[in-house]
């Protein structure tokens, strides 16, 4: 296996195995390590018509004494379970969320990047419902797969900024679906960030869809903005999904002193953020340059700013293992 780690960006490869947990009968099975990538389903699958599926995405980190270790996995199993339990599908015991994820590294260890690389092996856990239906009604069988691939940025050239647009579209709905993470919402980001791209923009910036007056988030991501007196601001919203990476940073902002405000944003109060990013485990802190709305341009860095600098510094610190991990966010992975 050759892998030019210098040069990955965050698209799939195939790796020596992913794992897999059946559910049926009330009950999960034992998972099972599988070298394909393929899967079996009845073509009446209700995740296939319905959208019974849910996701996580998380990543394993070699650190700088080369022990490999996965940032906040207790984070994304209860999350996966919020979402699990609000399409209908069965628990996942957090015993067997973290057993998926050692055995699913361990085994793909190789595939983890070196140290000094700045790649990470992303971890994507997916649950679907299986049960061939017609019908719509929670399906009564599942699998619960891990699958990692070794990934990079995710967009293109590091942490250069990209260009953001307001989107027309809406993402979610209040006291909707936005808040969980279930496949359906990236299915209907598609066609609002594809229209961004024809704007010239890489991310689609969603506003809040019953006034369209606040700011929500981005496509993958959630929005921070940096104010003039340097305060960390971040929407409050019961529509966004409840980054993980975000309230990392909020307390990472806290120990450096940074104050920190999760409110409702007017979108007309981007003209006083100093620096804007949008944060995920994908995006980790991507700098955002510009902002479009209809005619108007919101113009930021053309480089990360000095306030996202020193939180990105401090969170890719504690993941390589530069930095004390003084809240005991990173889990080691066990070799034998
Ligand atoms: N918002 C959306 C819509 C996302 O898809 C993601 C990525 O998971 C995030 C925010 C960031 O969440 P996290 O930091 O938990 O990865
Ligand atoms: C993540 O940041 O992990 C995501 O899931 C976002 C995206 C790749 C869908």
């Amino acid at each position: 296996m050759e892998i030019d780690w210098q040069s990955l960006g965050f698209s799939y490869m195939p790796v020596k195995s992913n794992i897999r947990y059946k559910f049926s009968g009330g009950k999960w099975d034992d998972g099972i390590l599988c070298s394909s990538d393929k899967i079996e389903l009845s073509i009446a699958s209700n995740c296939l018509h319905y959208g019974q599926a849910a996701f996580e995405g998380l990543k394993a980190f070699c650190c700088k004494d080369g022990k490999v270790r996965v940032f906040r996995p207790g984070e994304n199993a209860l999350r996966l379970n919020r979402t699990s339990a609000h399409i209908m599908g069965p628990e996942i015991p957090l015993e067997i969320f973290n057993e998926a994820v050692q055995r699913v590294v361990q085994d793909n260890i190789e595939y983890v990047p070196p140290y000094g690389t700045g790649g990470s092996l992303y971890i994507r856990p997916l649950l679907i419902g299986v049960t061939p239906q017609i019908g719509i009604s929670a399906s009564d069988d599942y699998i619960f797969l891990v699958l990692v691939s070794p990934v990079g940025p995710y967009y293109k050239g590091g942490i250069k900024p990209v260009d953001a647009c307001v989107s027309e579209f809406d993402r979610a709905a209040p006291r909707g679906t936005g808040h969980i993470k279930i496949a359906g919402n990236y299915a209907a980001s598609l066609y609002p960030t594809r229209k961004a791209k024809d704007m010239g923009c890489q991310v689609a910036l969603f506003l809040d869809a019953a006034k369209r007056e606040y700011i929500e988030e981005f496509g993958t991501s959630n929005f921070i903005g940096i104010s003039h007196d340097g305060a960390y601001v971040t929407p409050d919203s019961s529509s966004i999904l409840d980054s993980i990476t975000n309230k990392s940073l909020r307390l990472i902002a806290r120990d450096l002193g940074i104050e920190v405000e999760r409110r409702p944003i007017k979108i007309e109060e981007l003209s006083s953020f100093r620096e804007v990013g949008a944060c995920g485990t994908a995006v980790i802190i991507t700098p955002v340059r510009n902002i479009c709305h209809g005619e108007k341009i919101y113009r930021f860095r053309d480089e990360i700013g000095p306030v996202l600098k020193q939180l990105y510094d401090r969170m890719t610190g504690i993941q390589y293992g530069e930095v004390e991990d003084v809240h005991g966010w990173m889990q080691e992975i066990k070799l034998s």
